[in-house]
């Protein structure tokens, strides 16, 4: 299974779990916001440390050989640029990566009779839904360029898809993934100032930020903070591993929401996590952040039905672990 973007926060845990299950990952990574520490990580945790290729899914010739060289069967499509604000002031930048990227990558496969992919999508394609909770048939929208790539590439995998019946396209809409391997050892390295919630909280537990901003306390919720869908990682990993078994080779394109159906508002995440540090946390109420939304948070049916699979990672355990990971490496996988 090729994994592009896989020395990343997500494409890393997905390699664990894939490893379990008894997979061959092979990564493809350029490195641009994750560090290549983590496959020593990995090899710590499994035993073994996966291929590696320092590459960029924009390099066709490159994936063309990779795909021949390893007799890839599946790719899991990891690799992007992820932040929405920076996606605002260099929207090129994320349409060129992303959208590019994408290209490249299906001109690759289809050279090589690689026809089974598993898309990252995101929650953020639903814009600001009707009603909660959310279901896969919605009404899709973006408000950014990030969320906007994200809209196209599934719009493009669908073209393609009605085209070339044969290919296998997956589209899984993560919520909003928390958490680290519950050995310490692996989790989230945000470069610079976190944009989101949970890696921010943990730097300000171990001192690296001084208190957080809560984003608006007057949305029409339980307490008038932000209310999200947190899923842990390794629940977010194992669920593209059944997507995967389930959707091989078998044509059509199959879209999953990959969240908890739970959702918890910016202060119930702050009163868990300071449980799971053992001291409070500083913050105060700034303004609401541009393009949030109230709440958002999944029907996780369709996933439970069709590929049997279901969050079992509760918030307790969800913070718990992102503790165990900052706390153990207060400054990421810098050794
Ligand atoms: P991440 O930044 O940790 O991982 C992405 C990886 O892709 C990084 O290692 C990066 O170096 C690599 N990469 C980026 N562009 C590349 C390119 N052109 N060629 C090769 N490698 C490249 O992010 P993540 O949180 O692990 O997210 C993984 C995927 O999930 C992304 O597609 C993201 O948009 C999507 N997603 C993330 C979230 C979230 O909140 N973390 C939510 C919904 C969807
Ligand atoms: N928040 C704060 N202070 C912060 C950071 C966040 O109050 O410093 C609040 C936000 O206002 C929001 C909640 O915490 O109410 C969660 O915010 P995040 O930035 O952690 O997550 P988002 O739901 O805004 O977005 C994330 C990803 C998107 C993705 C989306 C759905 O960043 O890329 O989840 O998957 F699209």
């Amino acid at each position: 299974i090729l994994v592009t973007g896989g020395c990343g926060y997500i494409g890393s845990h997905t390699t664990l779990a894939l490893m379990a299950a008894g997979h061959e990952p092979v990564l493809l990574d350029n490195l641009c916001n994750s560090k290549q520490a983590v496959l020593g990580r990995i090899e710590a945790i499994t035993g073994r440390a996966p291929r590696f290729y320092h590459a960029d899914v924009r390099d066709q010739a490159r994936l063309e050989q990779v795909l021949r060289d390893e007799q890839i069967e599946a790719v899991i499509h990891f690799a992007a640029l992820k932040a929405v604000g920076e996606s605002t002031r260099i929207p090129l930048d994320y349409y060129e990566n992303n959208l590019t990227g994408t290209l490249v990558l299906l001109r690759a496969m289809k050279a090589c009779n690689v026809r089974t992919l598993v898309f990252s999508s995101s929650a953020t394609v639903y814009g600001d839904p009707a009603s909660v909770p959310i279901r896969e048939h919605f009404p899709r929208s973006a408000t950014n360029p990030y969320g906007r790539s994200k809209l196209i590439i599934e719009q493009v995998l669908e073209d393609l898809q009605a085209a070339e019946p044969d290919w296998s396209m997956t589209l899984l809409r993560y919520f909003n993934p928390v958490g680290a391997h519950e050995s310490g050892t692996m989790g989230e390295d945000p470069q610079g100032i976190p944009n989101n919630l949970m890696p921010f909280l943990t730097q300000v537990a171990i001192g690296r930020r001084e208190r957080l901003s809560i984003f608006g306390n007057d949305y029409p919720t339980v307490d008038g903070t932000g209310v999200r869908d947190y899923i842990h990682v390794m629940d977010l990993a194992e669920g593209h591993v059944k997507a995967l078994e389930h959707c091989h080779g078998k044509g059509g394109v199959h879209t999953y929401n990959l969240g908890t159906g739970k959702g918890y508002s910016v202060l119930q995440m702050v009163a868990a996590f300071s449980r799971a540090c053992g001291h409070e946390l500083p913050y105060h109420i700034d303004a609401r952040r541009p393009g949030d939304i109230a709440e958002c948070w999944a029907d996780p049916a369709k996933a439970e039905q069709e590929l049997g699979w279901q969050a079992t990672r509760d918030l307790t355990s969800m913070c718990a672990d992102s503790w165990r990971w900052q706390s153990s490496n207060p400054t990421g996988y810098e050794e």
